[in-house]
This record gives structure tokens, C-alpha cells and sequence, in this order.
């Protein structure tokens, strides 16, 4: 079961006056082994196929993540890899799913096209009816993270900026486009993450987005969590949050205490390996919500 702690916090600069206490709730996540995770091609700036890939570290440091979900009570569900998809493993890109509705993916790359159909087919045989196969390119979670009052929208380096209306018209959530702007951060989930959505709280790296579109945070979330650019650079955004334990890279240190002041708990992964492919925590997990 998940761990029922009520941390006290300290308020810090930035934080909400009156801090919640703060409560995991039971998720259920889609995850993927990296089976087959390797650096071939190279379709961001973290890729170099020049770069060797340890498999078996890869493969520990998922498993790591995976148990860790497990033995704070979550669900994880498994989506069987396949050979010729190596970024198979970054689950996250392969629909978003809000209220048992799933909207399918459809990626950007062609080394990543047949992905789609393997989330569809997982959530056909897992009973799930309500599936849209999009016609717009969006890389699921990768680009649209879900709070209680909104569906945030990421563009500029993948999804389409059509997949928003797509998105908004078959989740009924109110989307809110933001665009990024600077190659590393090219997925809404290496720079933003949601930490409580129902409380509609948030961290963020303002660097990775356009200006007109770090106004509209400030003016959505003035009480987020501002993340230093070095937290950003080691992906410390790339995040998982269950209310409470918030799962995140390790090397994004300068987190640590302002998530404890917020009074969450940071649980420092090590997804290294993955990390070569451009991805961490958030890239390797999809969260079936209401699934
Ligand atoms: N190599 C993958 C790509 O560039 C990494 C995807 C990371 N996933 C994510 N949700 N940001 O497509």
C-alpha cells in the first residue's frame, strides 16, 4: 500500500502559504522493458549512437524503477517490447490516457512510427473501448501532462500543434499550448512536471519555453516550483509524483529540498543508461488514468 504520510513543511520563497499535507494515491502505470534499447539513430540532442549502451545496466536501472513503483503499493503494467524499437522502453510517448479515454500517439520520427500501433493493441486486448487512433502527430505523455483544470500541451519539437484541438475534443479537458523552445527540452516532460494535479501544482523550467508561453505558466501556476537550470540540464524534470514520493533523477540534487519544503518526498532514481536515449523517470513510465 502506499505509504499514508503526512510531512510537515516548511514554507520556503515560491511555495503555497499553506502548504498541504500531502497523500500518495494508488496509480497505475504502463511501463516497458528496454529488451531492445539501444542508440542507433540519433532524434535529439542527447543521442550519440558513437556512445556505447550498457543493456544489462539499462535493463537493472528500469527494473529498479519498476520495483520502486511497486513497493509503494502502485500497479505496473507491462507493454512487450519489440525488436527494431529501441526507444520502445520511453512508454510515456505512446498515448495519454485521462479518464479511461485513450488517445493513441502518432510520432514525429519514422524510427518510432510502429510504436502506436503496439500501445493500441495493448489497450484493445486490455479492454479499454474508448481508443483514438489520432491524425495528428502528438507523443502522448511526452508532450501533454494532465492536471485537475488543465490539459497541458507541449509543441514545437514533436507534436503538432493541430494535436491540441484533437486532444482537447476527445479528452473534454481545456488545453493550454505552450511551446518549447530550446532542442533539449524537446518533449513538454523534460521541462514541466505535475507534482499534485489535483491541487493543479506544478514544477517547471521557465528556460525551455517561449516567453508568451512562461507568462501563461506564471499566470496558471504562480505558486510552482521553479527548477535551476542545472536540475533541468540533468532532466530532473523528467519527474513522477503519486501526491507524495515524487520519483526523479538523481543527479537533479538542487530538487531535493524544495520538494521536501513542499512536503514531498524525493526518491532519487538512477536511469543513467536511459538517460543516453534522452529519457528518464517520466519517459519510461505512462500513467493509465481512470484505467
Ligand atoms: N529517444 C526518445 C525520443 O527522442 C526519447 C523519448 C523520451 N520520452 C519522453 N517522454 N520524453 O523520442
Amino acid at each position: 500500500m502506499p505509504t499514508d504520510h503526512q510531512a510537515t513543511p516548511t514554507p520556503h520563497r515560491g511555495a503555497p502559504r499553506h502548504a498541504p499535507g500531502r497523500r500518495a494515491t494508488p496509480r497505475r502505470y504502463l511501463m516497458c522493458p528496454p529488451a531492445h534499447f539501444q542508440v542507433t539513430y540519433s532524434i535529439n540532442p542527447w543521442m550519440d549512437p558513437g556512445k556505447p549502451v550498457d543493456l544489462r545496466l539499462a535493463q537493472a536501472q528500469w527494473e529498479d524503477l519498476r520495483d520502486r513503483y511497486r513497493a509503494l503499493g502502485h500497479t505496473v503494467e507491462l507493454l512487450t517490447p519489440r525488436p527494431g524499437l529501441p526507444d520502445m522502453v520511453f512508454a510515456a510517448n505512446g498515448a495519454t490516457v485521462v479518464d479511461g479515454r485513450v488517445l493513441g500517439a502518432r510520432f514525429a520520427y519514422r524510427e518510432r512510427h510502429e510504436e502506436a500501433a503496439a500501445h493500441r493493441e495493448w489497450f484493445r486486448a486490455e479492454g479499454f473501448t474508448e481508443i483514438h487512433e489520432p491524425a495528428h502527430v502528438n507523443e502522448g505523455e511526452g508532450d501533454f501532462a494532465v492536471t485537475a483544470s488543465y490539459l497541458l500541451a507541449g509543441r514545437g519539437f514533436r507534436s503538432s500543434p493541430l494535436s491540441h484541438g484533437e486532444a482537447q475534443e476527445f479528452l473534454g479537458r481545456p488545453v493550454i499550448g505552450l511551446d518549447l523552445v530550446d532542442p533539449r527540452y524537446y518533449h513538454l516532460d523534460t521541462a514541466l512536471s505535475v507534482l499534485d494535479e489535483a491541487g493543479d501544482e506544478i514544477m517547471y523550467y521557465p528556460g525551455a519555453f517561449s516567453p508568451g508561453s512562461r507568462a501563461v505558466l506564471a499566470r496558471l501556476f504562480p505558486d510552482a516550483l521553479i527548477a535551476e537550470e542545472a536540475d533541468a540540464a540533468a532532466l530532473g524534470l523528467n519527474a513522477v509524483s503519486d501526491g507524495l514520493h515524487v520519483l526523479l533523477p538523481q543527479a537533479a540534487t538542487g530538487l531535493f529540498d524544495p520538494l521536501r519544503e513542499r512536503g514531498f518526498v524525493p526518491v532519487p532514481m538512477d536511469l543513467g543508461e536511459l538517460l543516453k536515449g534522452g529519457g528518464s523517470v517520466k519517459c519510461c513510465t505512462q500513467e493509465l488514468r481512470g484505467g
